[in-house]
């Protein structure tokens, strides 16, 4: 067996069933889950009508580039979304399938093996992030994104003697779980970074679209490129994902775009991978990037209940609407996530993600423990149910005066 096997963290998830494994959760009630950050909302028929009609792709061996239509309709939204003026849809976007085994594979193919190779990412994070540094050989190196700071990385707290080995920088912006946006001035500093040391960008966007002011969307990496003069998106690539914009987790679809010097060799790993995406899938793909109706659509949902669960938990949770995406990162009484999440559910069957299990400890510090992630994927009632029920679970537990 490869022995960096032996260096991967248990999901957060497996960790979450551990947790539970014994308890019995509250039979009178219903169960209401706000772990998971699977899109729930109901898959546009655009996207499965395109689907059913080009079931005919099955016979056909796809090519791992994806055809011209697809990376020309992504080409298409890239220009749209974020008005980028010079994008070759031939060399600088390629087609995935989703993007977390993007995100795994694009480490493997920039780490280059030395023995003191580090991958630079945010602290809490999506965990894919680690595993790929790992199995490429890498150590990661995690940079916290703290509360005090408007959950934002203080990328000047990395020592050069760090920067020096970086060879990736892994990105989440909307960020998963915080919900932080990442202005121009932090993508400046990163860029001079990356200049300065050599290292790729890996920007994870698989939120982009889920937001809540329509006039203004969070700011892309390449967008923030062509701002800043670097319309060659020199060493940085953004992966998006059609999973919960349009909300088709099952369907694996999304993209890449960026530094065509970076997609090159990533088709070459990709073509030996075998991370071809099916033709059925890519015209499906095309409809739903095609369209931003359901989009908005998809938006509102979330909006009705970021609006009818802010009020619930106010006074409650140490939270506020995020500046984007789908959850609630909040702090807990106490500060003991695991205990808040464990007794939540035998007392009141609501199912929650402890926020340490995000995170790792670093200098003493894990920057998750005392907060939980709510996913608000469920429709409106069961959201609202469920944060009525943390109300009164909280409201039970507080000293009488
Ligand atoms: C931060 C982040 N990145 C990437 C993904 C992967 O999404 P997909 O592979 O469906 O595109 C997820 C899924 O939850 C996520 O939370």
């Amino acid at each position: 067996m490869n022995p960096l096997f032996n260096k991967l963290q248990p999901y957060p998830f497996e960790r979450l069933r551990a947790l539970l494994d014994g308890v019995t959760p509250n039979p009178a009630l219903a169960p209401v889950n706000l772990s998971i950050g699977e899109p729930k909302h109901p898959t546009p028929a655009l996207v499965t009508d395109a689907l059913v009609g080009a079931l005919g792709g099955l016979a056909a061996y796809p090519p791992t580039a994806g055809s011209e239509a697809l990376r020309d309709a992504i080409a298409g939204w890239l220009r749209r979304r974020y008005g980028l003026a010079q994008l070759d849809p031939a060399r600088q976007v390629l087609p995935i399938n989703g993007s977390r085994e993007a995100l795994f594979a694009f480490a493997q193919t920039v780490v280059d093996g030395r023995a003191d190779a580090l991958v630079v990412l945010p602290n809490p994070f999506y965990q894919i992030y680690e595993g790929a540094a790992l199995l490429a050989g890498a150590t990661p190196y995690y940079v916290e994104q703290a509360a005090d700071n408007g959950f934002r990385c203080d990328w000047r707290s990395v020592p050069e003697a760090v920067w020096r080995r970086t060879q990736l920088l892994y990105v989440c912006s909307p960020a998963n779980p915080t919900g932080a946006v990442m202005p121009l001035e932090e993508w400046r500093l990163l860029f001079e970074l990356s200049d300065r040391f050599g290292f790729a960008i890996a920007s994870d966007e698989c939120y982009s679209e889920i937001y809540f002011d329509e006039a203004s969307p969070p700011l892309g990496a390449l967008q923030a490129a062509q701002a800043l003069g670097r319309a060659d998106y020199r060493r940085v690539i953004a992966f998006t994902s059609l999973s919960k914009r349009s909300n088709v987790p099952g369907m694996r679809s999304g993209f890449v775009a960026g530094d065509a010097e970076l997609i090159r060799p990533f088709l070459l790993y990709r073509t030996y991978h075998g991370s071809a995406m099916s033709l059925s899938v890519a015209a499906a793909s095309v409809a739903a990037w095609g369209d931003e109706a359901h989009v908005q659509d998809n938006r509102s949902q979330y909006r009705a209940k970021f609006d009818a669960l802010e009020p619930l938990l106010a006074g409650v949770l140490r939270t506020s609407r995020p500046q984007a995406g789908f959850y609630f990162w909040a702090g807990v009484p106490g500060g003991d996530d695991t205990a808040f999440v464990r007794e939540l559910y035998r007392q009141y069957n609501v199912l929650t993600l402890p926020g340490s299990y995000l995170a790792r400890e670093t200098g003493g510090r894990n920057p998750g423990r005392g907060l939980i992630r709510l996913a608000l994927v469920e429709p409106l009632a069961q959201c609202v149910e469920g944060a009525t029920r943390i109300r009164r679970f909280v409201e039970d537990r507080r000293p009488n005066p």
